[in-house]
């Protein structure tokens, strides 16, 4: 017999800062319950059984990424409250976008998913390799003699800009790119309030006014980069699934490439920032690991897929149910927006046995679903999977004893959907 979806016990909710900090009880009450999807009030029904959501993102008709509607993100975050009139007048101002690769469904995104792939595959990456050890060396020579640094700022913060703006081919300010990048990702994924929806659409402005002139002028000369491909490749099955005859191969639309690229930065950044981070406190916690990587390099891959695991940068993206479904066995109503829990698959004791045990040698932990499942897998995951190694490839070949400066362990940020930190000051001693 189908139940309706359960709110989850005693205010474990996403919305519940303390939630947000650390999910890991409501990730255990959601999986103890043997439910198949929770009510979380506003932000919908969510879904964190590895199971369960391995089979929904194929099901990309019943649960479609279109979660912004058909007029395309809005990028001032996934919360009910309306908008004050401040916001909507920003936002007339703002170019707009139209939906494109995670927020849209096949056939739109599988012509979109294959010109990113293209530009970003393993063998475009490999390349790239030498450049992301060069930048990770430059960044560590500026710090090594001081002994200690703000890791996000001298660290994993810079790295992940670098190499994403390159790709793209975006020179330009990194810290502005930084600033913007982190905002747009929150205005995709994030609840917020008007305040911070007016903060969030100042950037998207200043990004979408910076980008639309490198379109153009790609579009008259292109220069070998991720942002020409996009520009100046062609898609014309998506006009012949959609209305039944070929009208012709066509370029992407402004709207379409404002929405790529907007993805394609943030998506990037402040996701490989979180894993490196992430992973730098797990290793200072547990000396011995850290040590192992030190003796044995070619295990820190299998480190990166464990902080995964259990902290998956990018917790949750959304679906939209376009009609009334059940999960397990739990209804969910049509309309109703339904967080992937990519975190909470993590945590799923079916597969990962203690999940909150940081376990590098877990045999499957492959099986992770943080760079998402089917169709809209992560297109960056060769690039963040080569930069946050060599990070650490890089920083435990150059320094010694990492430890928490002054010995205050860092503190973990009230942010949904992403893992974060809010800070993290180390110390170490120059090899
Ligand atoms: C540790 C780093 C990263 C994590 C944890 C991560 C996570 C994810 C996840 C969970 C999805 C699935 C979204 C969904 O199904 O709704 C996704 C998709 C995506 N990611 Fe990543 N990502 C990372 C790095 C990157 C990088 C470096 C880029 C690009 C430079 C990137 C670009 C994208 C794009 C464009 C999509 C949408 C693909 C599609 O819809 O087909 N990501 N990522």
């Amino acid at each position: 017999m189908s139940a309706d979806a359960q709110a989850a016990p005693d205010g474990l909710t996403p919305l519940n800062p303390e939630v947000q900090r650390c999910p890991y009880d409501w990730y255990e009450a959601m999986h103890s319950s043997g439910d198949g999807a929770f009510d979380a009030g506003p932000l919908g029904y969510v879904i964190a059984g590895h199971a369960e959501i391995s089979k929904i993102t194929f099901d990309t008709t019943g649960f479609s990424s279109e979660f912004y509607g058909p007029q395309g993100p809005q990028l001032a975050g996934v919360s009910p409250e309306p908008w004050s009139p401040e916001v909507q007048a920003l936002w007339d101002t703002i170019p707009k976008l139209k939906n494109a690769l995670f927020s849209c469904d096949p056939p739109t995104q599988t012509r979109q998913k294959a010109i990113a792939v293209k530009s970003m595959n393993i063998a475009r990456v490999r390349k790239l390799e030498p450049t992301i050890r060069a930048e990770a060396e430059a960044l560590i020579d500026e710090v090594i003699d001081a002994g200690r640094c703000d890791f996000f700022e001298a660290y994993a913060e810079p790295l992940p800009v670098i190499m994403v703006a390159q790709m793209l081919g975006m020179d330009g300010d990194r810290v502005l790119f930084k600033k913007w990048s982190d905002d747009i990702a929150d205005g995709y994924l994030t609840p917020m309030d008007n305040p911070r929806r007016l903060e969030v659409l100042t950037s998207a402005k200043a990004f979408l006014e910076d980008l639309l002139p490198r379109i153009e002028a790609r579009r008259v000369t292109p220069t070998g980069d991720l942002l020409s491909a996009l520009v100046n490749s062609t898609i014309d099955e998506e006009d012949e699934a959609k209305f039944g005859e070929l009208s012709g191969p066509r370029h992407l639309t402004d709207g379409e490439l404002l929405c790529a690229v907007s993805q394609l930065l943030p998506a990037g950044n402040h996701t490989t920032t979180n894993l490196i981070a992430n992973l730098l406190i797990e290793l200072i916690e547990h000396p011995e690991v850290m040590a192992e990587l030190r003796a044995n390099p070619e295990l820190i891959p299998n480190a990166i897929d464990e902080s995964m695991r259990k902290d998956a940068p990018l917790r949750a993206t959304y679906r939209v149910c376009t009609k009334d479904a059940e999960v397990s066995g739990t209804k969910i109503p049509a309309g109703s927006l339904v967080p992937m829990m990519w975190g909470g698959a993590g945590h799923d004791p079916e597969l990962f046995p203690e999940p909150q045990k940081f376990d590098i040698h877990r045999e499957n932990v492959k099986k992770h679903l943080s760079f998402g499942y089917g169709p809209h897998v992560c297109v960056g995951m060769p690039l963040a999977r080569a930069v946050s190694r060599i990070s650490f490839e890089v920083l435990l070949e150059r320094v010694d004893n990492i430890r928490f400066a002054g010995g205050v362990s860092p503190t973990r940020a009230a942010q949904f959907p992403f893992s974060a930190y809010e800070g993290l000051q180390i110390e170490f001693d120059k090899k």
